[in-house]
């Protein structure tokens, strides 16, 4: 009889990382780390849930569901720091619970994760779709028609149907295929983009802030219209499950804790200070998007590309900006999902090393050394999902998914300070158990928003997942069969 419950031990884990390491240099410092966090960062969820958020949850609120959903984040975001301190190597979420709640718990959380990296990917892309049919109209006048830029569930204003969304599933074509060829040297790319992002950011706030018109503001909190959710104090919660997409992503610092120089030091330090950063941006910027055009208008005519539609109808005069900003969204989009892929296909290689998953998601390509066919079949997952899943749908999937994977991690501190308190711990998550026990509730508590229709889609993407591992995983694993050293 399997013992589900098997765990790995942290030195069984670090020899691993030291026999995997070999092919990995050691070159990221603190500056590149906090890059990485804020090229995940950044991104669809700023750009296309803000004004989700604004126009069915919470109006100018919106900015206390930002601070609300970036304390979960970073409450969860302090445990992530003490496992990837104490374990520095790639796997992230999966590879600590492996260690502290055992296999099937860790299991869990692979398979959790991907609904963060996999399934966010298609959102993204959903999003890189909008913004490249705005770019084509403002620059070149033509447009991709409704129906091949949006999935069968959507339907325009005029009652055209989508068919299936081809800008989204070619941009996914297109980054899997530079996986496959391998993105070595990709990190000063990462980097000019991640510089071009914050600075468009700083561009709409400062440029905007001299365009708000402050009646925008009254209400600032709409009145609840009764149904739970659409505003009042109900719609800054949901709106706080809807935006917290946007800050998705910081844990990808921990999944490149083997390539960093002093994993001790500067992985708390790239996951804390990428997500304060992005907190104060979001803040500002969502303050602005919603003082320049009133709220209603993201039901309508904004509802798409909204930041080109806020500068192209108010900001008279800065049309080059409104291109500039559409052409570095479509960069920073595609920055995130890459990361976002890459992450996915290095969870999977870490779970098909252990035997949970099959051999094929770690087979490298025989030149570019990539787990190339891995790649090839998430490109078909998430292709399809972008192409005909709407974005809101797919949305709230990352969003649940990754909350659950959170909460999952914060228990794991308490677990592991229990079993191994002396274990050595670089960077120790501040006033345990309280600051887990917090973020248990407020991820728990956003989980709640997201309501009955989201809760059933994790639980049925979670009975899936622990078929799988009872009927191939826990058959295969090697630690089951006595395989790891
Ligand atoms: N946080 C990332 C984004 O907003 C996933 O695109």
């Amino acid at each position: 009889m399997a013992n589900i419950w098997l765990k790995k031990s942290i030195t069984q884990l670090m020899n691993e990382a030291s026999g995997n390491d070999k092919g990995l240099k050691r070159t990221i410092g603190t500056m590149g780390l906090i890059a990485l966090g804020i090229g995940a960062i950044i991104g669809a969820g700023l750009f296309t849930s803000t004004a989700e958020a604004i126009a069915n949850h919470t109006g100018p609120a919106v900015t206390i569901s930002f601070v609300i959903a970036g304390i979960g984040c970073a409450l969860a975001g302090l445990c992530y720091a003490e496992f990837a301190s104490m374990i520095p190597i790639a796997g992230s979420a999966y590879t600590y619970a492996y260690a502290t709640m055992g296999e099937f718990i860790a299991w869990i959380i692979g398979w959790d994760l991907v609904l963060e990296y996999g399934v966010a990917s298609a959102k993204v892309a959903t999003s890189w779709s909008e913004y490249l049919n705005k770019l084509l109209s403002n620059v070149f006048h033509i447009q991709i028609p409704y129906e091949f830029s949006h999935s069968p569930f959507q339907q325009a204003a005029d009652g055209v149907h989508g068919i299936m969304n081809i800008p989204a599933l070619f941009i996914i074509l297109l980054l899997s295929l530079v996986l496959v060829r391998g993105v070595k040297g990709s990190s000063l790319v990462n980097s000019i983009i991640v510089v071009i992002k914050v600075a468009i950011v700083l561009l709409f706030i400062g440029f905007g802030w001299s365009y708000i018109n402050p009646e925008n503001y009254t209400p600032y909190i709409p009145a609840n219209t009764n149904v739970s959710g659409e505003f009042g104090w109900t719609g800054i919660f949901a709106g706080a499950g809807v935006v917290f997409f946007a800050f998705i992503g910081f844990d990808a610092v921990s999944t490149a804790a083997q390539e960093a120089k002093n994993p001790q030091r500067d992985m708390p330090k790239g996951i804390l200070l990428s997500l304060l950063i992005c907190v104060v941006l979001y803040i500002l910027f969502a303050h602005i998007l919603a003082g320049v055009a009133n709220y209603t208008e993201f039901r309508t005519v904004g509802q798409e590309a909204s930041v080109t539609y806020v500068i192209d109808t108010y900001m008279k005069g800065y049309g080059w900006l409104s291109t500039l900003i559409t052409i570095a969204i479509l960069a920073g989009f595609s920055s995130v999902i890459l990361v976002m892929l890459m992450g996915q296909s290095r969870v999977f290689f870490s779970m098909s090393n252990d035997g949970l998953v099959p051999k094929i998601f770690s087979q490298l390509h025989p030149k570019f050394k990539t787990p190339w066919k891995s790649n090839f079949l998430f490109f078909i997952f998430v292709g399809l999902i972008a192409a005909f899943i709407p974005a809101s749908i797919i949305s709230d999937m990352t969003v649940i998914g990754t909350l659950f994977a959170f909460v999952l991690v914060c228990i794991g501190i308490i677990v592991l300070r229990k079993t191994d308190p002396s274990l050595p711990r670089p960077f120790r998550t501040p006033w345990v158990p309280v600051i887990p026990i917090l973020g248990i509730l407020v991820c728990s508590g956003l989980i709640y928003t997201l309501g009955p229709a989201n809760w059933l889609r994790l639980i049925v993407w979670l009975i899936v997942g622990v078929f799988i591992y009872f009927s191939y995983g826990v058959k295969n694993s090697k630690l089951q069969n006595g395989k790891v050293s």
